[in-house]
């Protein structure tokens, strides 16, 4: 399965911060966005991973991220010109899915709890589309999943004005091959954008649409608004400092499952200095 990073998007609910910064960039608690949603794809197993990022903003993620060997993984870089939605993850990203499965993953999307790793792994040979459901209080701001009494997906809507139900669809998205033939076949929406929920319906529609709710264990922010992002810093923060252990930390992922060797981990590491990440990650060798 290869996946996907979509970090496009203006950001403007977060001016001015994100005039000239773009906002998965932006620090959540000590490290950058984006690190949670990739370690998010890494814990699925998923090595080879497109970023996909405004024309201005690429240079910044590559200074970042580079091609993904230090982390035993292979990234490239490609642009979405204009925020014209999700669903156009998967025509530019034609050529790089090839033939495989893909998973998507929001680069402004943070989840975190017991047992994720292992939901992620059961889901990368997924046939058909597999997405999850998670409760929230302001369902009208996202994907919206309806379920009947039997517990069967009924509707899926984007951000409905009176939504039929509490069950917001996160940003994280497992299909097959096929999800590239649908979103060819996505018309823009009354927002202006080709978006994701569309080509949920189309795998409901097919019958291969499976939704898992995410039970009280799992946590979900999305950091697109001011209130959200720091939201989404006090919760790293408190879990962080609590539990000495770190969320969205990529080499450590890399470490523990196996895509780089002691070795490589001792050079990938250097980079970060006397920083905080820096400690825990000199930590964790001085332990492993
Ligand atoms: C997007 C999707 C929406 C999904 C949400 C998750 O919304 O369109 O279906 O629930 O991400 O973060 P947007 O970020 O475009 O508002």
């Amino acid at each position: 399965m290869k996946g996907i990073i979509l970090a496009g998007g203006a950001g403007s609910r977060l001016y001015p911060i994100t005039i000239s910064v773009s906002k998965q960039l932006l620090p959540v608690y000590d490290k950058p966005m984006i690190y949670y949603p990739l370690s998010v794809l890494m814990l699925a197993g998923i090595r080879e991973i497109l970023f996909i990022t405004t024309p201005h903003d690429q240079a910044a993620f590559q200074k970042l991220l580079g091609d993904g060997s230090h982390v035993g993984c292979n990234f490239q870089y490609t642009i979405q010109e204009e925020p014209n939605g999700l669903a156009e993850a998967f025509t530019i990203g034609e050529e790089f899915i090839g033939n495989d499965k893909v998973a998507l993953v929001l680069g402004d999307n943070i989840f975190y709890g017991n047992g994720f790793g292992s939901l992620l792994r059961s889901k990368v040979d997924v046939d058909g589309a597999s997405v999850f459901a998670y409760p929230v209080r302001d369902p009208e701001r996202y994907g919206v999943v309806e379920f009947d009494e039997d517990q069967k997906v009924k509707s899926i809507e984007e951000k409905p004005k009176i939504p039929k139900s509490k069950y917001a669809i996160p940003g994280l998205y497992f299909y097959d091959n096929k999800v590239v033939e649908y979103a060819k076949q996505v018309e823009p929406s009354a927002r202006g954008e080709k978006e994701i929920s569309t080509i949920n319906q189309m795998y409901l529609e097919a019958g291969n649409l499976e939704v898992g709710v995410m039970t009280r264990g799992m946590s979900w922010f999305d950091t697109g608004t001011v209130e959200s992002l720091d939201d989404a810093t006090e919760f790293i923060r408190v879990l962080q400092n609590r539990q000495s252990t770190m969320i969205g930390c990529i080499e450590e992922v890399a470490l523990v499952h196996k895509f780089i060797t002691k070795v490589d981990f001792e050079k990938a590491i250097d980079r970060y200095g006397k920083s905080k990440y820096g400690e825990y990650l000199k930590n964790l060798q001085n332990e492993s």
